[in-house]
């Protein structure tokens, strides 16, 4: 079997990745979460979002369970307290003239904040931004959420299924799946972390009048984040796919909207159902694929003009992968159809 990009890949640590809405993130209490298979952690200290190490360097403890305390993280086990920027701030255990040891440190991460997501980045410089969110911010936008869905398919191939537009007559022929008797034309194209695919998508029943061809936009930043802006007439609907790589056998999935629905609470609703539905359209296949990671040798899989920019976005990921110094060396490109 080919090996895939697994959801822990060390070269994963130098991208941004979304953790959790910013809504899920409580004043006055912190919040666990997984990235690379690793514990963090996520609180409000003052006004600052921080994300630490959810390991507490003095036995270990998780310091998540804990509570925060005038601007710091109090660890449940002995009380050590610890600053924005991971530093023990007060050891109860030791007189207040002994020096706290430098060691009495958390490991910090970058963390900020967009499309209502917390992303944390664990390299000490992350190697490509944050998608624009020009459309997430546009007033004229209702915003809802899809998800999260937590499940064992890989984050490259969540990712991969948001971008193939050739299974929507099929697998969401119950939703919004239109019977297509054209071929896909794609334009694909790829330029750093970005790969863009455009091309003429027919759709059904979507919302609104959204029954029709409607010209849809990819973006997809690496790792784990596409942006689809469907253009219609005189509008535009927004939709992105944000993957967390929790741990090897898990990921989270969520699908953040931003459609002009004028503020109709019903019509909001109606969307965010149908979404949920296609969601879980998705996962009913991908769950039962049997290795659920991305393949990293193009090799191992058919591709036709259809699967342009899955195979471009194959392509970035072995590029991502063999940025890391351990890795080994990409498998040679190939042409459509070999
Ligand atoms: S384990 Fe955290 S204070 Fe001892
Ligand atoms: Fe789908």
């Amino acid at each position: 079997m080919a090996a895939g990009l697994t959801n822990t890949h060390p070269a994963l640590r130098s991208f941004w990745h979304p953790v959790a809405l910013e809504s899920d993130v409580p004043d006055g209490a912190p919040l666990a979460v997984r990235l690379l298979g690793e514990r963090w952690m996520l609180a409000r200290l003052g006004s600052e979002l921080v994300a630490m190490r959810d390991r507490c360097p003095h036995r270990m403890a998780p310091i998540s369970a804990g509570k925060i305390v005038d601007d710091t993280i109090e660890c449940p086990y002995h009380g050590y307290r610890f600053g924005a920027d991971g530093r023990a701030v007060l050891i109860p255990a030791l007189d207040s003239a002994v020096p706290i040891p430098p060691k009495a440190c958390v490991d910090t991460a970058h963390v900020t904040t967009r499309f209502g997501m917390v992303w944390v980045c664990l390299a000490d410089v992350p190697l490509d931004g944050l998608l624009d969110d020009a459309g997430y911010v546009d007033p004229i936008n209702d915003l809802f959420v899809a998800g999260p869905y937590t499940t064992r398919v890989s984050a490259g191939t969540l990712t991969d299924n948001f971008l193939d537009a050739a299974h929507f007559p099929f697998l969401h022929a119950g939703t919004f799946g239109a019977s297509d008797d054209g071929k896909p034309v794609l334009v694909v194209e790829r330029h750093g972390w970005r790969v863009s695919q455009t091309g003429m998508q027919k759709v059904d029943g979507a919302h609104l009048e959204a029954a029709a061809a409607t010209n849809g936009v990819y973006t997809v930043a690496a790792p784990f984040v596409v942006e689809l802006r469907l253009d219609r007439p005189g509008a535009s609907d927004f939709i992105w796919s944000f993957v967390c790589p929790a741990d090897d056998d898990t990921s989270v999935w969520w699908m953040v909207h931003a459609y002009p629905l004028g503020g109709d609470a019903e019509q909001i609703a109606g969307a965010c159902a149908l979404q949920i539905q296609v969601g879980e359209e998705d996962l009913w296949l991908l769950e039962q694929i049997e290795d659920p990671t991305l393949p990293l040798d193009v090799r191992s899989e058919v591709h036709t003009k259809a699967d342009a920019g899955c195979l471009e976005y194959r392509r970035m990921m072995i590029d991502l992968a063999a940025t890391w110094p351990g890795s080994t060396p990409p498998v040679a490109r190939i042409p459509w159809g070999s």
